[in-house]
């Protein structure tokens, strides 16, 4: 062991050389690795930009998910847009996940993928009527509906199909959510969700509707929040939500949804206490009928990622040295959209340089291009590979082509194997279904 965290410049908690114990991609004999498999070795072979996965990681993941709400009647909802990979989907439909999803395609990838429709729910605000129509036929578990409008529009479908939909409300329950303004959605402002008392009304209307059913009620407050506070205030209004229904509307809700979001350690801070977390939660629940649904995305799978992008070139001017890579914003968008902080090593130890305070930035024809500003970096030499972590969740499935840049590979490596579970794209993809004549 004894990665080096190349250093934020940031602020940053806990211990200093957190990547070192990072357990999806240790480092042995001076080489970072992803299990057993040498990171090197891989980019060798399917070339970079790469994205790696830790199968072994998301499945130690999730089953410390289950874990830690041991007790409690519980279904993980792998959210799908974290890393809607069929590789990864297949891998955690088998060991029990059922699936959050927001669209259509997500849907198809689900199915695909081999997970239970009974185990999946949708969620989103602006479902189409064909993407209610092709849920309905599949028999989904629940539509977690997000307006008035669309409640309507759901019972229409559900008539004309023939069956009777599974809904449950979102709740938006005013809750500050500490995270990056683009990834909160649990305050009034917000988009998502009706407010407790518009939801009691929706749950009158379901209950009275021939094609509607109510299932449960449900919440999701924000992406990467590393305290239990903000998950457990919004609980409480979705468990005050559902006795208000039951009072008014003699409705039992099944299922307490409590969304996703579960922060994970990164190169900026730690992670969520899941098991503080967990034991809010059971103490909420006891006495009451309720099973909980939660719909982790990046804490099944954020860290257990990798992108792997090799130095080209080392620029020095305007006073700055610039890092530039194979890889950019067009692989991994957080860093220039969210002010994401990603954890950056070399692969190599035996590419370490002089430290020196850089940006690490792509070939995008973008100021924005960057995976990383103002880092302590041992300088790399062109050809050096670089390992950007936490890059799991978020990663490809938010990658363009933007530039006209074909979107890396993918590789899973799962029980001492790597497989390829999407190979990267040719120049031919680009411009697949244009026409120009
Ligand atoms: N459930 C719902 C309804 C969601 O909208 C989301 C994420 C999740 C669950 C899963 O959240 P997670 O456990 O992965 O935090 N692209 C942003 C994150 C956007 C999250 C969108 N919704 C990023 O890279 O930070």
């Amino acid at each position: 062991m004894g990665t080096r965290l190349l250093s934020t410049g940031r602020r940053r908690q806990g211990p200093p050389d957190r990547a070192s114990a990072d357990p999806a991609f240790p480092r042995r004999d001076g080489v970072l690795r992803c299990g057993d498999v040498s990171l090197e070795a891989l980019a060798h072979e399917y070339s970079t930009p790469l994205y790696v996965y830790n199968g072994d990681r998301i499945l130690e993941r999730f089953h410390a998910v289950r874990g830690a709400f041991a007790p409690i009647d519980l279904l993980i909802a792998y959210s799908v847009k974290a890393n809607p990979n069929l590789a990864v989907l297949r891998l955690l439909g088998e060991a029990g996940a059922g699936a959050d999803i927001v669209s259509g395609g997500e849907l198809y990838r689900t199915l695909r993928a081999g997970i239970d429709p009974e185990r999946v729910v949708f969620a989103g605000v602006g479902k189409t009527r064909d993407e209610m129509r092709y849920a309905l036929e599949q028999g989904i578990m629940a539509f977690h509906v997000e307006s008035a409008q669309e409640l309507a529009a759901l019972g229409e479908v559900a008539r004309g199909v023939g069956v009777i939909a599974p809904v449950a409300v979102r709740v938006n329950p005013d809750v500050h959510s500490p995270t990056h303004e683009f990834t909160r959605t649990g305050h009034a402002s917000a988009k998502f969700g009706v407010s407790p008392d518009e939801a009691v009304l929706l749950y009158a209307a379901i209950v009275e509707h021939p094609g509607l059913s109510p299932v449960g009620v449900d919440v999701h407050i924000g992406s990467q929040i590393r305290e239990p506070g903000p998950f457990l205030a919004a609980l409480d209004v979705v468990l005050g939500v559902a006795d208000r229904v039951r009072r008014a509307c003699g409705a039992d809700l099944r299922y307490a949804d409590l969304g996703g979001g579960f922060g994970i350690a990164d190169g900026e801070a730690g992670a969520l206490d899941i098991h503080a977390l967990a034991e809010g939660v059971a103490d909420r629940l006891e006495g009451r009928s309720l099973s909980l649904v939660l719909e982790p995305g990046r804490f099944l799978v954020g860290d257990a990622g990798a992108l792997l992008a090799r130095v080209l070139y080392v620029k020095r001017s305007g006073g700055k040295t610039f890092v530039i890579t194979d890889a950019g914003m067009t692989e991994l968008i957080r860093p220039s959209h969210y002010g994401g902080v990603h954890a950056i090593s070399l692969v190599c130890d035996g590419d370490k340089g002089a430290v020196e305070r850089v940006d690490i930035v792509g070939p995008v024809c973008e100021q924005g291009d960057f995976l990383a500003r103002d880092r302590r970096l041992p300088v790399p030499p062109p050809g050096a590979l670089l390992c950007v972590r936490q890059a799991g969740a978020y990663g490809f499935t938010m990658a363009s082509n933007y530039n006209s840049r074909p979107r890396p590979a993918e590789v899973l490596v799962h029980g001492g194997h790597a497989t390829l579970a999407r190979r990267r794209e040719e120049y031919g993809d680009l411009v697949r279904g244009e026409h120009d004549d």
